[in-house]
């Protein structure tokens, strides 16, 4: 499957596949760089990233002994037993911060995320699913909710997932607030675009394109659609989508997702 790097950069120039499916250690051996000193890279990489990334508190872990890379911080501001699990071959660049206790974060295999990962409360997830990338996307997952990404997804830039408002609408009448927060479900093979913001309650279906700029409230069940405008309604029935450019895709390249 094609990255989210090929399938969001342009031009000729990065047509080749820039991340090739092997560790960055065997990658570096197969430039020309002498295979020492890539040895020495990847192993102070490694270990100057490790320290200064882990501030998980008292009984938080870290769990990425098998990610590619990882550049950024996952700290607790307060709170104890949080998890933060990224998994194999998975690339990581930027922040998660647990505030509350026994949360988690869990990362699948195979990822690229780049944002931030912000949770406040006790006893949520947040879970993104195997081969899912992320370009710029902050996730804000509050007042006892849960976020749960499918696999093989992937985000635009500038884009915000958030479980609550973060402050109160308030009825005048009868004193009760109205924007009550929710989870947030986005299902298999969804590409979210450019400064979306998917919101509380929301439930995003499989094999489905979010538009640039949309904002998604509602709780939308057909698989292949796309969903655009603000509040987000169903523009187009009976689509899929594809990280490569072309003209034509054949039947099978239609569901290669699903594999
Ligand atoms: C969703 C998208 C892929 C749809 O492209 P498309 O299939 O060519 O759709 P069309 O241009 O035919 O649009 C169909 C209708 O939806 C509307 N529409 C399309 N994108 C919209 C958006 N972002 N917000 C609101 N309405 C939108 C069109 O105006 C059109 O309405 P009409 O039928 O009343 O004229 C594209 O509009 C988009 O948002 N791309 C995101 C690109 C991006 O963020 N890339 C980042 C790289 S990872």
């Amino acid at each position: 499957m094609s990255t989210l790097e090929d399938a969001c950069t342009t031009g000729r120039k990065f047509t080749v596949d820039r991340y090739p499916r092997q560790s960055r250690l065997q990658y570096m051996q197969s430039m020309t760089v002498p295979t020492n000193l890539a040895a020495i890279w990847f192993a102070l990489n490694r270990v100057v990233s490790w320290p200064i990334f882990n501030r998980m508190g008292r009984g938080g872990r870290l769990d990425a002994s098998q990610a590619r890379s990882l550049r950024g911080w996952a700290v607790v501001t307060n709170g104890t037993g949080n998890l933060f699990r990224i998994g194999k071959d998975s690339r990581f660049k930027g922040t998660v911060e647990f505030a509350g206790d026994n949360n988690r974060v869990l990362i699948g295999v195979d990822c690229s995320f780049q944002g931030k990962i912000f949770v406040s409360g006790n006893d949520q997830s947040v879970v993104i699913g195997d081969n899912s990338g992320a370009k710029g996307l902050y996730i804000l997952c509050a007042e006892n909710c849960d976020v749960r990404i499918g696999k093989r997804c992937m985000f635009s830039r500038e884009i915000e997932i958030r479980t609550t408002d973060a402050h109160s609408v308030v009825d005048r009448r009868t004193g009760k607030r109205t924007n009550t927060p929710a989870s947030i479900q986005i299902g298999d093979h969804v590409w979210v675009g450019l400064r979306a913001i998917i919101t509380k309650g929301a439930t995003v279906p499989s094999d489905s394109v979010v538009a640039a700029m949309s904002f998604v409230n509602g709780q939308f069940e057909e698989e292949g659609v796309i969903l655009a405008g603000a509040p987000a309604r169903v523009i187009k029935k009976g689509i899929t989508w594809n990280g490569a450019r072309k003209r034509r895709f054949s039947e099978r390249e239609l569901d290669h997702w699903k594999g």
